[in-house]
């Protein structure tokens, strides 16, 4: 099992110190993967208790053999995170003290040749993190959206500034009975799209497609704001919720959705007084996010763009 355990957790002591776990106390990983950050909170006291949501199979089975010598203290769910509130229904809990996001595809999700997240292997080009819903997957998105759509999320999911000529591209090879079904007719599509780049950007010049197919198949930044909202709702007073982002799209939803819940008027300057309803739910515990050290990076490249920000409900 060890040897599967390819997933490095990512701002694990920055995250445990924020969540700050006591004895007793109940929290939720979201994101619960390989089970790493969880593992470390079951550690730190023998009567803290988790509650973990995964939408992958795969994950869940790996996070539960690793866990199980925790026993009870370990409850585990195959959900969205998005249902949060469903899950603790169904958990028989009412609030907790803490919930984690640890956000995006694992190491073990992206280094799985068959679930086709990556360039470096050849597969259908699927992208769905719950493989067994009858959501549609990466090939099915480009047969159906038009150009434009397709423009459009590459643009803004990948900030990739050439999204209209890998569109184009895409559509011409539909068009021609050719359409893109795995991930090596992606990966040569947008390369012939776009060329290589220059030489000193040493990314693949698809990366950003990727990305961007990825976080449209899995709805990725739909639902966070309404996440971030019930993960709130689900808190004790004073309960915390850290949230681990790994591109600048998802940490400005986060960030925003935390200002607007710690109270930020977001009424017209014009307007005399305010009519928005700002409310102050929470209290922002990260001015600025947290980011890894060096070494940290060095160890575990894919940390490089994580951002960890914290907000406590009042
Ligand atoms: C970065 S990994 C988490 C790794 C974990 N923190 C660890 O230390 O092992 C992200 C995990 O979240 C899951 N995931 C992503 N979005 C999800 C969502 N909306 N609902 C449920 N699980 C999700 C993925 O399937 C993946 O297993």
């Amino acid at each position: 099992m060890a040897a599967e355990i390819t997933h490095k957790s990512v701002l694990l002591p920055e995250t445990l110190a924020q969540l700050a776990p006591q004895p007793a106390e109940i929290f939720v990983d979201c994101t619960l993967g390989l089970g790493g950050h969880t593992e470390a909170i079951l550690q730190t006291a023998e009567s803290v208790e988790v509650i973990g949501i995964d939408q992958d199979t795969e994950a869940i089975r790996l996070a539960s053999e690793r866990l199980a010598p925790f026993g009870k203290r370990i409850k585990i769910f195959h959900a969205n995170f998005s249902e949060i509130i469903e899950v603790l229904e169904k958990a028989g809990v009412q609030k907790v003290n803490g919930v984690l996001a640890d956000l995006g595809v694992s190491s073990m999700q992206f280094d799985d040749a068959r679930r086709g997240f990556s360039f470096r292997f050849d597969a259908p080009l699927d992208m769905r993190m719950n493989a067994d819903s009858d959501e549609e997957t990466a090939a099915e998105l480009l047969e159906r959206l038009s150009e434009e759509e397709i423009a459009d999320i590459i643009y803004k999911y990948g900030e990739e500034r050439m999204s209209r000529r890998i569109a184009r591209r895409i559509v011409w090879k539909r068009e021609l009975g050719e359409p893109v079904t795995t991930t090596r007719e992606l990966a040569e599509t947008v390369e012939k799209a776009i060329g290589r780049g220059k030489s000193k950007d040493k990314i693949h010049p698809a990366t950003r497609t990727f990305q961007a197919l990825r976080i449209a198949v899995n709805r990725e930044i739909e639902i966070l704001e309404k996440f971030i909202k019930d993960a709130v709702e689900s808190l004790k007073p004073a309960g915390r919720l850290a949230i681990i982002t790994f591109h600048s799209l998802e940490d400005r939803i986060v960030k925003q959705t935390f200002q607007r819940l710690a109270g930020k008027c977001e009424c017209p300057p014009r307007l005399p007084r305010c009519v928005c309803g700002a409310a102050k739910e929470i209290e922002i515990l990260t001015r600025k996010p947290i980011v890894p050290e060096q070494f940290e990076i060095a160890e575990n490249p894919r940390a490089r763009s994580a951002k960890l920000r914290v907000c406590a409900k009042i």
